[in-house]
């Protein structure tokens, strides 16, 4: 059956319009290369490349720039130190993080670890920051001794800049090691990305649509590669880290024919380990899981499959400057896990990981945050509140060391995933949740979730926002200030 649109592609150029989004402002810059050839499916399997602290100081340079290859694609996107995604850092509790950010780009960008629990200082985890073309920042970013160990990931920030630095490449993952021993015999990051090339071969900028529904691109990458192919041993298992760092795609990861064992969620152990057929992620989340390969050889598909975001009614539909839309399309293959060889058994994960988590509470505070969208969401621009994002104005004042729940409201046809940066949220209402620790919690449309969070070990100002990065960037982000003048 074919469903009606509810609004006319003029309707929604106009509300593209309304909501200020810009439209066409090309990711990549530079001579175009001739004669570039298609993407290419099927490389190996690769991780990123490593940056270890060293005594306990990660440091070092960071240069965000051009020409890096996506797809098989040479110089396609953009990248960290001349890959996509760039080097993962890799760190324990009480290390501290020393880069030097230099950005070869021509647009401002800055540098946000998304999912660690630190003060959001200027100098440190700052999303204010402006690093323009050409520029150097130094970051010094100290991750507390009682930081959960786990997988989180980093990329720019820069209000107006970040979806098409991130749908070009931009992104890289973060590994707080330690943990309990899961006994697994290789562990990788899954760093998945979204993007379209141009008949240029380079990154595609996104039309007016693409930016109210939140771009999803054609191309969707692990590790900056097409469909790679991960090699294993029958029972001998893997742990994989897996980032969503695509600018809007919500998705089910499955591995075809079998469950995947999932043991974190965004960087926090589950109390247990559990066997599930799906694991949804929405833009930002994480899920560490362990794979054990079949015993007998043969290849399985790491599948994703597309989540229908909502709201665009019959403009569906994936084509970048096409009609725009969220899909509910796939599922498409991430990668293959390619089985050879004699059996090579592991043990199982233990049946303990943590300790079982209590939301935190009771509230010192409660508010009610709408989330303002076009299409049904209250508002005919993006917001919290019914208000654009403004950088100077101070929106949720919090005490320091309090409790507060939060009621978040989506009035709107489309689902919003909420990010709270440096203190984690726990999901109260069953619906959709799982009683993990989250630090990007969807909020379906038409509906509510209610969440707690604790603004223990860190203060400063910071922001939440829909991590739709199209979202983001056309305003639905909201400052929050814990501590400093003026806090109650
Ligand atoms: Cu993943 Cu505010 O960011
Ligand atoms: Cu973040
Ligand atoms: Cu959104």
């Amino acid at each position: 059956m074919t469903r009606q649109p509810r609004f006319s592609r003029r309707h929604l150029l106009g509300l593209a319009a309304a909501a200020g989004v810009a439209g066409g402002v090309a990711a990549c810059t530079g001579p175009p290369r001739p004669g570039p050839a298609g993407p290419a499916a099927g490389a190996p399997f690769a991780d990123p490349p490593e940056r270890r602290a060293r005594g306990d100081l990660l440091t070092g340079t960071l240069t965000a720039g051009t020409g890096v290859d996506l797809a098989g694609v040479a110089g396609a996107g953009l990248g960290y130190d001349g890959t996509s995604p760039g080097p993962t850092l890799r760190l324990r509790p009480g290390d501290e993080i020393a880069l030097r950010l230099h950005n070869g780009l021509d647009t401002p960008t800055n540098l946000h670890t998304h999912g660690l629990r630190v003060p959001p200082d200027p100098g440190g985890d700052d999303p204010f920051r402006t690093v323009g073309p050409g520029g150097t920042a130094d970051y010094r970013i100290r991750v507390p001794r009682d930081h959960p160990a786990g997988t989180f990931w980093y990329h720019p920030h820069h209000h107006g800049t970040v979806a098409d630095q991130v749908f070009a490449g931009l992104v890289g993952a973060i590994v707080v090691e330690g943990g309990p021993d899961l006994g697994t015999a290789e562990d990788h990051v899954l760093v998945v990305t979204d993007t379209t090339l141009g008949d240029d071969g380079r990154v595609a900028a996104a039309g007016p649509m693409d930016r109210v529904a939140g771009r999803e691109g054609e191309l969707v990458l692990v590790n900056g590669l097409l469909r790679p192919v991960l090699a294993g041993a029958p029972q001998r298992s893997q742990r994989w880290r897996l980032v969503n760092a695509t600018c809007s795609r919500v998705f089910d990861v499955s591995l075809d024919g079998q469950d995947l064992v999932h043991v974190a969620t965004d960087g926090v152990f589950l109390p247990r380990p559990v066997a599930r057929g799906r694991v949804r992620l929405a833009p930002g989340n994480r899920a560490d899981v362990v794979v054990r390969p079949p015993d007998v050889p043969g290849d399985v598909d790491l599948l994703a499959a597309g989540v229908d975001r909502g709201g665009m009614g019959g403009m569906g539909g994936t084509g970048m400057g096409g009609t725009g839309g969220t899909t509910g399309t796939g599922p498409v293959v991430l990668a293959t896990l390619r089985v050879t060889g004699a059996a090579a058994p592991t043990p199982p994960p233990p049946a303990v990981l943590s300790a079982p988590v209590v939301p935190p509470g009771p509230p010192d505070r409660t508010r009610v945050l709408t989330l303002t969208a076009p299409m049904g969401g209250g508002g005919m621009g993006f917001g919290i509140d019914g208000r654009g994002f403004d950088p100077a104005r101070d929106d949720l004042v919090v005490a320091p060391g309090t409790v507060e729940e939060w009621v978040v409201e989506n009035p709107g046809t489309m689902l919003h995933p909420l990010h709270l940066h440096t203190w984690p949220m726990t999901v109260l209402d069953a619906a959709g949740s799982d009683g993990a620790v989250r630090d990007v919690v969807t909020v379906p449309a038409g509906g509510r979730v209610v969440l707690r969070v604790a603004f223990t070990g860190a203060t400063g100002r910071t922001v939440l926002h829909c991590h739709v990065l199209d979202h983001e960037d056309a305003g639905m982000m909201a400052t929050v200030r814990v501590g400093g003048a003026g806090a109650p």
